[in-house]
């Protein structure tokens, strides 16, 4: 679908980028020819994914980092700028989240997910953005968020808040920053497996069935399906894409906001019956 060395100039970095979605754009990004840089708390798990980009042929580093705390960002973006060159390009995917009542939470619970993505997103766009205006280079912004962060979603407040905040941060800086050549752009996914959202969002099969359920694809989207989203929205194809999220989602929000989609549970023969109730009597 796109041409070889398409992000050959890029030096990407990618927040939670040793696993999930955030290691598919990894993969995908490198094989277009980017180098990536990746950042989380879980070395052994950084250490493994930097192994493997590298047995595929792609210029990749890693360094511990957590998203909550702006001086270890700092000194880890100072770190793999130091071995991949000035990052041009910057993929805030790293977030926490779980289902749970609100009223469940402790106020530390609800810090957590506000601080991984609310304030983590803010805290690297801060970090590299400063970098871009110094250096008056320019960059792109990609802000993986969801289809909730419009909506808000029982369940999730935290993360639905945080996401929310996210979206507007996007589309804030989307028109402050772009005289400085800055772009901002974000997804908003549906259900994508991994096994990090999956062991907090839908840890039974029914829940995960449930979630299939809401499809009107009957199918979760693939990891493909994203990543050549998000190769074309920080690629220079998207160069006047600013401050827009593309939802990804097989038409699952859509289908369930709508007033008639619980229709699709209808059999023939319930047609049949309403279509006889429905038309207009004769004589
Ligand atoms: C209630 C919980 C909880 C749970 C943690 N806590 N899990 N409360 N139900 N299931 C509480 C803890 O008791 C603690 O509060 C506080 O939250 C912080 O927990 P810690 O484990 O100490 O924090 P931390 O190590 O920072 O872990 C953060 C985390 C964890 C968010 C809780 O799940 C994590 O590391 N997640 C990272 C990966 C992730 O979440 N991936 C999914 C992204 S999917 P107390 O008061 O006891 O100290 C996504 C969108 C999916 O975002 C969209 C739909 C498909
Ligand atoms: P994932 O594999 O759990 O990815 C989350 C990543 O964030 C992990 O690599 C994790 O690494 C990192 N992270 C968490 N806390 C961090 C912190 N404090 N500092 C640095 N890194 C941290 O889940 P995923 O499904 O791929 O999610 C990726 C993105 O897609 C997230 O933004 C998520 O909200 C979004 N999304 C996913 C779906 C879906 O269906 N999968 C749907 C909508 C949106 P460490 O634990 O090692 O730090």
């Amino acid at each position: 679908m796109f041409s070889t060395g398409l992000l050959k100039n890029r030096i990407i970095l990618i927040t939670g980028g040793a696993t999930g979605l955030g290691r598919s754009m990894a993969f995908k990004f490198g094989s277009l020819g980017a180098s990536i840089g990746i950042m989380s708390r879980n070395e052994q798990r950084l250490s493994g994914t930097v192994e493997d980009l590298r047995k595929a042929g792609i210029n990749a580093t890693f360094h511990v980092a957590d998203v909550r705390k702006p001086e270890e960002i700092h000194t880890a973006v100072d770190a793999l700028e130091n071995e991949l060159g000035q990052f041009n390009t910057l993929i805030n995917n790293a977030a926490g989240n779980f289902i749970s009542p609100m009223e469940y939470l402790s106020p530390n619970a609800v810090d957590s997910i506000l601080g991984i993505v609310l304030h983590g997103t803010f805290y690297c766009t801060l970090d590299l953005g400063k970098r871009w205006i110094e250096r008056k280079s320019g960059g792109t912004v990609l802000n993986i968020v969801t289809t909730y962060a419009t909506t808000g979603s029982a369940y999730v407040a935290p993360s639905a808040a945080a996401k929310g905040g996210v979206l507007a941060l996007t589309r804030s800086l989307a028109a402050e920053w772009a005289k400085y050549g800055i772009r901002h752009v974000a997804i908003a996914p549906g259900a994508f497996p991994t096994e990090g959202a999956w062991t907090r969002l839908a840890p039974t099969k029914d829940l995960s069935d449930r979630m299939l359920d809401r499809i009107p694809f009957k199918r979760f989207g693939t990891h493909d399906e994203l990543t050549d989203l998000a190769t074309f929205l920080i690629s220079d194809g998207a160069s006047f894409v600013n401050g827009e999220a593309v939802t990804i989602d097989g038409g699952e929000s859509i289908a369930n906001a709508a007033q008639f989609g619980f229709l699709s549970n209808l059999r023939e023969q319930d047609w049949n019956t309403i279509r006889e109730l429905t038309r207009k009597p004769r004589g």
